[in-house]
Order: C-alpha cells, then structure tokens, then sequence
C-alpha cells in the first residue's frame, strides 16, 4: 500500500444498490440495507487512512421522485443509522456534517441528524458529510441568489469579489474541493453531484456494486489515486 498521496477530500458515488438486490431476488430496501453496512465500514476505514475529509452521496435531490415507499425506505435507513453511528461517530472523533436541503428531510430524522452535527462538532478526525437531499445545481443556484442578496444589501459592486468569495456561499465552505472521486457499479456519470468541487478531481470508477465495496477495494482506489500525476491545466514540466 501507497502511503504517500493520500487524497486529503474523497467523495463517492454509492451506486447499485438495487442491482445488488435485483441479482439476490430480494427487494431494493435490501440493497439499501446492505448499503449502509458499506457507509459504516468505509468510514472506518477512511479513518484508518487518514483521510481528513469523506463525502458520501446517500441521496440526491432527484431521489425524491423515486416511489414513495422507497424514499420513506431509506429514510427509516438513515435514522436507523444516525441512532447505530452516533456513538462511533463521538468515538472515532469524527465530524458529522450534511450537505443539502436539510429542510426537506421529514423532522424526526432532521432532529437526528442536527443533533449528531451539533454533537461531534468539537471533533478533530474525519469530516464526514453525507449529501442528503443533495442536487449539485440547486447547491449553485442557492449560492448565487445569498451571493446576489449579500451584494445587494453591503452595497457591494459583484465585479470586486472573486471566484473564492462566490465559493464561501456553498454548503460548507470549509470543505475543500473533492481530490478523488470515486463512482460504484459501472455507471460513468457525475449525476449532479459537487460541481464546483470535482472540477480537478481525479476520478475512479469500478464495476462492483456499492454493497460489494470493502476496504480492499477501497485502499486500490487509493493506490490509483498516489499514481496520477495532478497537473491543474499546467503541464508536465511545470508540475515536476
Ligand atoms: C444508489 O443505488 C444508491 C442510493 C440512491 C442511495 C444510497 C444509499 C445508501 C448507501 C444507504 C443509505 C445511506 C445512509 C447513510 C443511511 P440505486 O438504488 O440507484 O441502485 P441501482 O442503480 O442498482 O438501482
């Protein structure tokens, strides 16, 4: 294993969970279940490698229009989740953080969740911050009507700040933009996720179904990632 060049920000894509359950005969929920077995073990395994901050795309904007026994599915799997995790989230020094509409999670599991956030956030080790109710356009458009309404009451002319002062209008803009991105279960697309953070990202994408993803595959996903050379629109030559 690749010590050097740990990616400091990996997000993934946790994709195939239905297909998991499709291939097995059982329901999608299961898929799901089995899922979120994969969040647990990948986020201690992240801890173990140092990596300072993980993004995991649980469910995304346009998850919502799913049947609605599923959406109301996987909400019961996220509470379930935050009720087993809280205690390793304290442990482990973990940061708990959501990126998206919170507002739109039904307000028991909303309760669950601040009070995890409000909980860890005197930790110190990994960030981990779950996309919920996350849509990478929306996070864009939000952002540019705070930076409109910000400019407008300070009087200030939009032409005299910069790219970074748009950047501090995201979700959370303390966390860094993506160095590795990695996508499950053979699909390569982006799927409206972090768009102003992946611009450099490195990208990863493997066949094995999110369920199937353990901490082998993950540490290969990693090692890859020691392999590129990351250039940021320079060229070779200037990078060495
Ligand atoms: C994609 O699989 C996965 C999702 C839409 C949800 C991801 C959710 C989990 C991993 C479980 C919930 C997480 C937490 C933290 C409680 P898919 O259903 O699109 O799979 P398919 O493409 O094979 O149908």
């Amino acid at each position: 294993m690749i010590e050097t060049l740990i990616p400091k920000h990996v997000a993934i894509i946790m994709d195939g969970n239905g297909r998991w359950a499709k291939r097995r005969n059982l329901p999608r929920i299961f898929g799901h279940k089995e899922g979120v077995r994969a969040v647990k073990r990948i986020t201690e395994h992240a801890v173990k490698r140092n990596i300072r901050y993980l993004t995991l795309y649980a469910f995304s904007t346009e998850n919502w229009l799913r049947p609605k026994e599923e959406v109301s599915a996987l909400m019961g799997l996220l509470d379930e989740y935050i009720d087993s995790e809280l205690k390793t989230i304290i442990e482990r020094n973990i940061i708990f953080k959501v990126s998206g509409q919170i507002e739109r999670i039904p307000e028991n599991t909303r309760k669950k969740l601040i009070n995890a956030i409000e909980n860890s956030a005197g930790n110190s080790g990994l960030t981990l911050n779950l996309a919920l109710s996350y849509g990478g356009q929306i996070e864009l458009y939000e952002a540019a009507v705070k930076f409109t309404k910000y400019c407008i009451e300070n009087k200030i002319n939009p032409e005299d700040l910069s790219k970074n002062d748009f950047r501090n209008f995201l979700y959370h803009p303390e966390i860094p933009d993506i160095d590795l991105l990695i996508r499950t279960s053979g699909e390569k697309r982006i799927s409206n996720f972090m768009l102003w953070r992946i611009s450099y990202s490195e990208l990863y994408f493997t066949d094995t179904l999110w369920p199937g993803f353990f901490e082998d595959e993950f540490d290969l996903a990693l090692d890859d990632y020691a392999t590129r050379q990351r250039r940021f629109g320079k060229t070779d030559e200037q990078v060495k």
